[in-house]
């Protein structure tokens, strides 16, 4: 008699426990249902204070029920013996106090993603109930001296499976539905039915006819801003990957007045002080760079247009060398790298010009090859009439010049300065022109030179080796020049491909 008692009491107790344990699931899935849904103006700051802690407090319940399974497989395997009994209870306990967490981080922060936050909302409640019922379960069974264990062991997969799909949907609320697979190699974005990686800068095409704001601002704004305002995440209530939505701004209204950027919001939140807690970005993220403030406002400033061409809007220096900072991948405008082929960098605008210089300069401006947009000029048929005004009337082309013979020509070292625009030149003839030492630094820049002719010019020895920036020089004519024997030897040994030629 005197043993059923506390057995007795013990079943009784584990009842009660099971009522209440019962009376909590049943509040916890009536919660919502019971609040409706967040709030304009979300809660008391006390509550949204409390409510940050729940990205902290759920790794507890996470941590423990991952205990709870490596546990259960070693006692499947007879590795270890002991009851998960305590340690379920725990995880259900703090899955409770994440819940509530989490309820409260709901309601007083609106402006994350509603469908998103709700499902993550369901399926953290479902697990937290869940867990609960797992729990519950392990009571009894360990009551009954393990019989039932199978259920037990169910129902603990089957939370694990609920915690995975609610913690995913918690990781795409803090950091982005694409924050796990954003850099995933290209097998495994194929494996989950994800579409290629696309860069934001386009690939391919002429990016000086892409609009301002694609080419530069929104991947500026993609790399310092979207986090947080985005499509799942409005902080400020504010998203910016959409051009009408930018523009539209959040919680304080307008945040861009189109042409006039100090009266717009964004540039205000950019140029406060860092300590400002208004500064954007906040605290911790990576700052916007001096250049691509300057970008930004200048868009603002020039109209905050979406399709404005680079062409259509006017640029100071400053502007010119921030563009420039933010690479050709952007702009490809003024600076076109010289292993491009030309024929990438042809655009309408040159296409026109070279119709018009070629009413000019009758037979003397060509195209390369029929399939090439690349250029040729020759002023064989000129010789001294063609003189530095013409080579200026020829600025337009010039970085689609492939190859230029202006030998015996009138030009001078002024005009040559010009050719420093001829980036894609791959031949160049200057032979018995006035050209002094004066030109070799305008020449030294055209690193694209295959074949450089320098013959029956003043330039001399020490000047010459400026040249050896050309290291795709194949072939460098300096006959009757003042370059001497000593020279061409060091200019040799610097430039080893190149053979020089010092006579016929
Ligand atoms: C780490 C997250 C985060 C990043 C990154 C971030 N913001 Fe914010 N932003 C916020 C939060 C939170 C708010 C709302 C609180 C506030 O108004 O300061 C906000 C509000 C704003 C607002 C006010 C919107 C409104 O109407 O209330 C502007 C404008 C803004 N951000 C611009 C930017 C810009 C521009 C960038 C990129 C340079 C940026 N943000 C990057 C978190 C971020």
């Amino acid at each position: 008699m005197t043993a059923t008692t506390p057995s007795r009491s013990r079943t009784a107790w584990r009842i009660l426990l099971t009522l209440a344990v019962l009376a909590v699931i049943a509040a916890l899935g009536a919660l919502p249902t019971l609040i409706g849904p967040p709030s304009e103006n979300g809660l008391l700051d006390l509550a949204k204070f409390t409510g940050r802690f729940h990205p902290v407090v759920l790794h507890l319940p996470i941590g423990i029920l991952v205990w709870v399974l490596v546990h259960e497989c070693l006692v499947a395997f007879g590795l270890r013996q002991g009851s998960s009994r305590t340690a379920m209870g725990l995880a259900a306990g703090t899955a409770v106090i994440a819940s509530l967490l989490g309820i409260l981080l709901y309601y007083g922060i609106p402006e994350y993603d509603a469908k998103l936050a709700q499902r993550h909302m369901d399926r953290g409640i479902a697990f937290t109930c869940l867990a609960l019922a797992t729990w519950l379960v392990k009571i009894w069974v360990d009551a009954a001296a393990g019989r039932g264990a199978f259920i037990y062991r169910g129902l603990l997969l089957g939370s694990a499976g609920v915690m995975t799909a609610a913690s995913h949907d918690g990781a795409s609320l803090t950091h982005g539905s694409t924050y796990l697979t954003e850099y995933a190699p290209a097998p495994v974005r194929k494996l989950l039915g994800l579409p290629e990686k696309s860069s934001t800068a386009p690939e391919s095409g002429d990016s000086a006819m892409q609009p301002v704001y694609q080419a530069v601002i929104a991947p500026i704004l993609e790399a310092k801003c979207y986090q947080c305002h985005n499509a799942d995440r409005q902080r400020g209530k504010y998203r910016m990957d959409q051009y009408d939505l930018l523009l539209a701004g959040g919680n304080d209204g307008a945040a861009i007045v189109p042409g006039d950027a100090a009266a717009s919001n964004l540039v205000k939140r950019i140029e406060l002080p860092e300590e400002d807690e208004l500064h954007m970005p906040p605290e911790g993220k990576k700052d916007l760079a001096a250049h691509e403030v300057t970008l930004i406002k200048w868009w603002i400033g020039q109209g905050a247009s979406a399709d404005a061409l680079l062409d259509s809007l006017t640029a100071d220096d400053e502007v010119l060398s921030a563009l420039a900072m933010v690479g050709d991948a952007a702009l490809g405008a003024a600076k076109e790298k010289p292993e491009k082929p030309a024929s990438q960098a042809m655009s309408n605008e040159i296409k026109s010009a070279v119709e018009r210089l070629r009413g000019e300069f009758p037979a003397a401006l060509n195209y390369e090859s029929q399939s090439s947009s690349g250029l040729t000029f020759t002023a064989a048929g000129l010789r001294a009439a063609f003189g530095d005004a013409d080579l200026a009337k020829l600025e337009p082309v010039l970085p689609a010049m492939v190859s230029m013979d202006l030998s015996a020509t009138s030009l001078t070292d002024d005009g040559a300065k010009l050719l420093a625009k001829a980036t894609s030149l791959k031949s160049l003839r200057l032979s018995e022109t006035a050209l002094t030492e004066a030109s070799l630094d305008t020449l030294a820049r055209l690193t694209g030179l295959e074949s450089l002719n320098l013959y029956g010019t003043q330039i001399g020895s020490p000047a010459v080796l400026k040249l050896t920036s050309l290291q795709q020089l194949k072939k460098l004519y300096l006959w009757r020049t003042q370059v001497d024997a000593a020279g061409v030897l060091q200019l040799q040994e610097k430039l080893p491909g190149c053979e020089i030629i010092m006579g016929l």
